[in-house]
């Protein structure tokens, strides 16, 4: 192509930093830097759509009645078999999650120097507004900005937030404190529905960690030819996302792409790679994706729950024996969480790089 036809939009975010949700409104095609190979596109006409083959719905009020054991079980078979499940009556009151959802939608939506002051191509920061997954190792990039956020504890990182809009640390703060909580009794079910003490994984867990994400896709001219993110598995212990009412997750089923439709107010909780480790492979830390459309914005607000830097992952004892040897050897979650930053969305799951001799 002639110099003189190329536009602003070509020029790679190497050399200035561009915000996509301000690039996608001004152009008519995929600039070449997001298209993906021909081997390496979604295909979307082969996704299945929920409709009969949905993940399963877990009612969470029934972990605190006489149903607890029921949805134990459902909890083991949907952690065994889908490695996802959703989950409804979950406690976390729609006022703050609609306040949460309100809030980081004006944040997208102002001007891009307000937004730029929290752009950073470090991904070692704790607070930090970027696009597409790590600007600094992939060769393509995704239809996505996101805002990642540390929160937990709470207290060492508010201050690093944006105060634009006004409300944002408030209404930030207060979904995150709801969604430890949330995390928690969540752990639980899984420690129980895995057969091991209720507290197990939270003691596994070390200190504790939790961030969050913020993610915009904005509509795409072309969605056949890119990601909003790429096929991946969730390097944490358990992943809470809420989805707005646009659809776009998909999760990997018997080799298919299955889409993952929003139910509203709900979460989708996904098993993390730590607690697949954790479980000695009982449980599946599965591969998904988020796909874009060209008619809708579309945000995802994932919570990642995970262990400290200093914990030490590794199966639990009581999940080894004879028929299920160690599958992992003990390593801590920095060493973990580094290599996962540092390979790029590679298809393989990092966990591999992990396997005991
Ligand atoms: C993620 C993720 C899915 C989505 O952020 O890890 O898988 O629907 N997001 O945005
Ligand atoms: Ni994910």
């Amino acid at each position: 192509m002639a110099a003189a036809t190329t536009n602003a939009a070509d020029v790679a975010p190497a050399t200035k930093p561009t915000l996509l949700t301000d690039l996608a409104s001004s152009v008519s095609h995929v600039p070449s830097n997001f298209v993906r190979p021909l081997g390496d596109r979604p295909n979307l006409q082969d996704v299945q759509s929920a409709e009969g083959s949905c993940i399963p719905l877990i009612d969470l009020q029934d972990l605190d009645g006489p149903n607890r054991s029921l949805a134990i079980r459902k909890i083991d078979d949907a952690c065994r078999n889908y490695g996802f499940f959703q989950v409804v009556n979950h406690g976390v009151p729609e006022e703050v999650v609609e306040k949460m959802v309100n809030v980081s939608r004006e944040f997208f939506r102002l001007p891009e120097s307000e937004r730029m002051k929290s752009y950073s191509d470090d991904a070692t920061k704790t607070t930090r507004l970027s696009t597409s997954f790590n600007v600094k190792t992939e060769k393509v990039a995704n239809w996505r900005d996101f805002l990642r956020l540390f929160c937990h504890p709470l207290g060492d990182y508010i201050h690093e937030w944006p105060t634009n809009p006004p409300s944002f640390r408030e209404d930030v703060g207060e979904y995150c404190r709801k969604m430890r909580e949330l995390s928690l009794r969540l752990l639980e079910a899984i420690s129980e529905s895995l057969g091991l003490e209720k507290d197990y994984i939270n003691k596994a867990l070390g200190q504790h960690g939790q961030h969050m994400a913020i993610n915009y896709y904005p509509p795409c001219p072309e969605p056949e030819l890119t990601y909003g993110l790429p096929a991946h598995a969730d390097p944490n212990a358990v992943t809470l996302l809420l989805q707005d009412d646009v659809p776009g997750l998909q999760v990997l089923r018997d080799g298919k792409w299955l889409a993952v439709n929003p139910i509203p107010n709900t979460f989708t909780v996904n098993i993390g790679d730590q607690v697949q480790a954790i479980s000695n492979d009982r449980y599946k830390s599965v591969l998904h994706r988020a796909v874009v459309n060209c008619a809708k914005e579309r945000m995802s607000i994932p919570t990642f729950y995970c262990p400290s830097p200093d914990a030490v992952i590794g199966p639990a004892p009581d999940l080894i024996d004879p028929h299920h040897p160690a599958q992992y050897r003990n390593f801590t979650y920095g060493e973990y969480y580094h290599q996962f930053w540092n390979r790029g969305l590679a298809k393989e799951t990092c966990l591999d790089l992990f396997k005991a001799d």
